[in-house]
């Protein structure tokens, strides 16, 4: 053994006993500061299982609320609600995005009845969920996204979330200036409280796989013109930049693990909150491999300490309310 010129030095002293490894951890995880996103999907009784995420499910409006009651009762920080609607209502445009009574805007009525303030309720602000393509956008006459069409669609929606109560909207198409646009309108309807937690490094990821199923989306071809290359570190702090100047309030980065190097930069350079989003692609790994394979809970807790110490204030993940469950039992 060589321990070098100090033979007394050894690090593992501080890694003999668990209280000695609590109290010298740099990284805690706090219930406040998960996000649980879930899905509400209009028409059903029952609550719908999602087949890639085991353990989540499309809600019911009334399992919903009782969802987002556990979630206070156990110290979780936030909730971030996609609506799913009925098939038949989807079109070109998204119009249940905007309508007041289409699901997501139900929805955020419930949960703002039955928890109040006791959360932080958040939207998802994007077209996908209710376009018949499933493009977060709306589409020109060559069929691509067209950005600017598009903000004035995001700006109708943040008016119609914000309406309907959210705290906070999460703007997740990855459109240029769609932060302004979305500030302008809230600010001009009234809603000069309402925060936006802006996704600015989103990643054209395969990870997302799994949410796809959940919100039931019919995309064809994929987000490669909206969503960030993985080849790319730099772009993202240009898109931080630029959330940021436009009135971003927090920031996201998303996926999570995969991109630890992006979520690093961002949190040293942001003078907002940064988030990140462990999206379901990582949870359906998780969950998988939990088969036997690997220690589920282990696993998950060290999937969180990675995402927070690599700098999150925030992190949104599908497991919010049961690993803050855990936090408070001591874990
Ligand atoms: C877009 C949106 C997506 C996710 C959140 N908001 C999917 C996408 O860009 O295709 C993914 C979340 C997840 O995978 O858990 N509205």
């Amino acid at each position: 053994m060589d321990h070098g010129s100090f033979p007394g030095v050894r690090p593992r002293r501080l890694r003999t006993t668990p209280a000695m490894r609590r109290m010298v951890a740099e990284t805690r995880l706090d219930p406040a500061e998960l996000i649980l996103p879930a899905f509400v999907r209009e028409g059903v009784s029952e609550p719908v299982p999602i087949a890639s995420m085991p353990g989540v499910v499309q809600h019911t409006l009334d399992t919903l609320r009782k969802a987002a009651a556990e979630a206070v009762a156990a110290g979780v920080g936030g909730i971030m609600l996609f609506g799913v609607p009925e098939d038949a209502k989807k079109d070109a445009v998204g119009t249940p995005g905007t309508d007041p009574d289409g699901i997501l805007q139900v929805a955020l009525r419930d949960v703002r009845a039955e928890v109040g303030d006791d959360l932080v309720i958040m939207s998802d602000l994007c077209l996908d969920e209710h376009t018949d393509h499933g493009h977060c956008g709306v589409l020109d006459a060559q069929g691509r996204v067209d950005n600017d069409a598009t903000l004035e669609r995001y700006a109708q929606m943040a008016r119609a979330q914000a309406d309907a109560g959210a705290h906070t909207v999460g703007p997740s198409g990855m459109m240029d200036g769609q932060v302004r646009v979305i500030r302008e309108a809230l600010d001009g309807a009234g809603h000069q409280d309402v925060s936006i937690l802006a996704y600015t490094a989103k990643y054209s990821s395969a990870f997302y796989g799994p949410f796809r199923q959940a919100v039931g989306s019919s995309l064809q071809g994929g987000r490669k013109t909206y969503q960030q290359d993985p080849a790319n570190a730099r772009e993202a702090l240009r898109e931080l930049s630029l959330d940021v100047a436009e009135g971003a309030d927090m920031v996201m980065v998303k996926p999570a693990l995969p991109y630890l190097d992006i979520l690093c930069q961002i949190a040293d350079a942001s003078q907002v909150p940064v988030a990140a989003y462990q999206i379901s692609g990582e949870y359906a790994m998780v969950e998988a491999a939990a088969n036997g394979w690997i220690e589920r809970d282990r696993a998950i807790m060290e999937t969180l300490t990675s995402v927070r110490r690599a700098g999150a204030d925030m992190i949104l993940t599908y497991w919010a309310t049961e690993v803050a469950g855990w936090l408070r039992g001591g874990r």
